[in-house]
């Protein structure tokens, strides 16, 4: 794995110049970062523990960056690498992909940089950190020769259409523009395409658990 380089930018936020700084987290950042994850996950069961923490940055640091606002932790994205294999399997979950958070699948010979996970704290919501975060998942693929970013996303607006259509219905109807889902439309706004329904994903009352597995491919920046 190449080295990363550490990122950094300024944004602009109501006449106020704000600094923002990308880098990998380390184990010294797991108490920031269980403060980020129970406001941006504030159901317990979905939650990432401290042990989920220890485990992912002791196996793969390198695919845990967190986005600093003026030096505070915002927000992160973490991520393992799989073997495109795992998704040619049937019924596959978020858990069996990350190892139910510990990312012991993580398959450094693989070419899917997979995002198990993606939190800004609601504070720092709307600002760009999400999609910030999301372009460092693609540079990283591109630095490192990588086929592509994938991520299981979840439907949060199925939750008004789910008496009247299964989830791969409401997937159909997003792709024709017949509804909308704010958090798929985030997902294209940064250039990920949604492939297919994954049926009890990843728990998520909303989307009645279901996920919309997304794709960004690297050949696409060429
Ligand atoms: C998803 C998440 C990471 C986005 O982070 P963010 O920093 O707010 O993302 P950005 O500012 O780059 O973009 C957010 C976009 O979603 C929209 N959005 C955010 N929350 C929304 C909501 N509840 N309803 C409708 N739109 C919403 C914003 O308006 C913005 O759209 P725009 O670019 O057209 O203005 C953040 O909402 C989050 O941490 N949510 C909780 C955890 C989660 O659901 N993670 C994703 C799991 S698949």
């Amino acid at each position: 794995m190449r080295n990363e380089l550490h990122w950094r930018s300024k944004i602009t936020v109501k006449t106020e110049t704000r600094s923002i700084a990308i880098r990998k987290l380390s184990l010294a950042d797991i108490p920031e970062m269980l403060m980020v994850e129970k406001l941006a996950w504030p159901d317990s069961k979905q939650q990432f523990s401290k042990e989920n923490f220890k485990s992912q940055l002791r196996i793969f640091s390198n695919g845990c960056f967190g986005i600093y606002v003026d030096g505070k932790l915002a927000g992160m994205l973490n991520g393992l690498i799989l073997s495109k294999s795992v998704f040619f399997k049937k019924d596959y979950s978020w858990y069996s992909l990350t190892d139910n958070g510990n990312f012991k699948s993580h398959n450094g010979k693989g070419k899917i940089f997979f995002v198990g996970s993606l939190s800004v704290n609601p504070a720092y919501q709307g600002l760009g950190l999400g999609k910030l975060l999301l372009e460092k998942a693609k540079s990283f693929v591109i630095s490192n020769r990588l086929e592509s970013v994938m991520l299981g996303s979840r439907i949060p607006d199925y939750k008004k259409f789910k008496s009247r259509y299964t989830p791969i219905q409401y997937l159909n109807k997003y792709k024709k523009h017949e509804l909308s889902d704010w958090l798929l439309r985030f997902y294209e706004n940064a250039k990920f395409k949604p492939k297919s329904v994954i049926p009890n994903y990843f728990y998520d009352p909303d989307s009645s658990n279901a996920g919309v597995l997304m794709i960004w491919d690297n050949k696409d920046s060429k």
